[in-house]
């Protein structure tokens, strides 16, 4: 499968921060935000990541390109725990792809810009601000993955549970649990009945929230064609799926123990994230560990 990573938003929660760099590249400990899911769609056995950027995301397609010149340079110099990042990421088994998303006009056009690229292959989108942290192996992605193909899903996504007055931040689904007679069900496994985009805390029919991760088959496309603006005036890709929904089912598999989702596109969220990579660093955990306890203490 190849994978989608839109990464053309404006980022605006996160101004100034974001005002002439990309929210995908603030770092999150030691990496980047989009390495971490690079890093996890590679894990998933994906090689060929297509990535939506725009105006001024130049700093993305900086980070994945191999610099041999400062390579030579860290070599001379005998850094070799620098070298050591940087070969990590050279070494990635992935081929990395851009087109750009002139105008942000929503999720749903970043998606469209794909079209060409997964031809007609089912593909996974991942969004560029979030990240998956899974200690699991397989990681959640490829549970997805496994789920999605066994299911028979024109689109499967990623669901996690949510404090219910946050429904209004995300797509929120109405599930009933997956079953079938011939295959093995992952737990905590649904079918999809219906979803809604940012509902009320009323009209939410559930805390599922749809987390950022998502796999599609071309189909897709015919339906991000009929959707037109809603929500914050932009074309959601929740409403393009609600499309969908009558032409096939649709299937959703909630994060499972050791799988965590970090969104880091607001300043509370991204310093979560920030503190629990830093702690999660063999190097560097130790240190934070013992300043947030001493912080604690005052
Ligand atoms: P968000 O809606 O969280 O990102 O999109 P945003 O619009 O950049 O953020 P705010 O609301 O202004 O703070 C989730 C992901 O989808 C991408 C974003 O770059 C982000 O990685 N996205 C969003 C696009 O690629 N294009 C869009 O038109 C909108």
């Amino acid at each position: 499968m190849k994978g989608v990573i839109p990464a053309a938003g404006l980022g605006t929660r996160m101004l100034p921060a974001t005002k002439s760099q990309p929210k995908e590249m603030l770092p999150v400990a030691r990496k980047p935000v989009i390495q971490y899911i690079v890093e996890e769609l590679e894990k998933a056995g994906i090689r060929e990541i297509l990535i939506v950027t725009g105006k001024n995301k130049r700093a993305i397609d900086e980070h994945f390109d191999r610099d041999p010149i400062l390579l030579e340079d860290l070599r001379r110099r005998n850094k070799y725990h620098q070298i050591q990042f940087l070969e990590e990421l050279e070494n990635l088994n992935i081929e990395i792809y851009y087109t750009r998303q002139t105008i942000p006009t929503g999720l749903a056009d970043a998606v469209y810009k794909a079209k060409n690229f997964v031809g007609d292959e089912e593909f996974v989108v991942a969004l560029g601000d979030t990240i998956i942290d899974s200690a699991n192996n397989p990681n959640h992605l490829q549970r997805l993955i496994d789920f999605h193909k066994n299911s028979g899903a024109l689109c499967t996504v990623s669901t996690e549970e949510i404090p219910r007055e946050h429904c209004n931040r995300y797509g929120i689904l109405d599930v009933q649990p997956f079953t079938s007679s011939t295959q093995s069900k992952p737990e905590n496994s649904f079918v999809v009945k219906d979803l809604v985009e940012k509902p009320s805390i009323k009209e939410a029919p559930s805390n599922l929230a749809i987390c950022g991760r998502y796999i599609f088959k071309p189909t897709i496309f015919d339906y991000i064609d009929k959707t037109t603006v809603g929500v914050g005036g932009e074309k959601q890709l929740t409403d393009a799926m609600k499309g969908m929904l009558e032409a096939g089912p649709m299937t959703a598999l909630q994060l499972g123990p050791n799988e965590i989702r970090y969104d880091t596109g607001t300043f509370p969220l991204y310093a979560k994230a920030f503190i629990a990579m830093c702690l999660q660093d063999e190097e560097i955990g130790p240190e934070i560990k013992e300043y947030l306890t001493k912080l604690n203490l005052s």
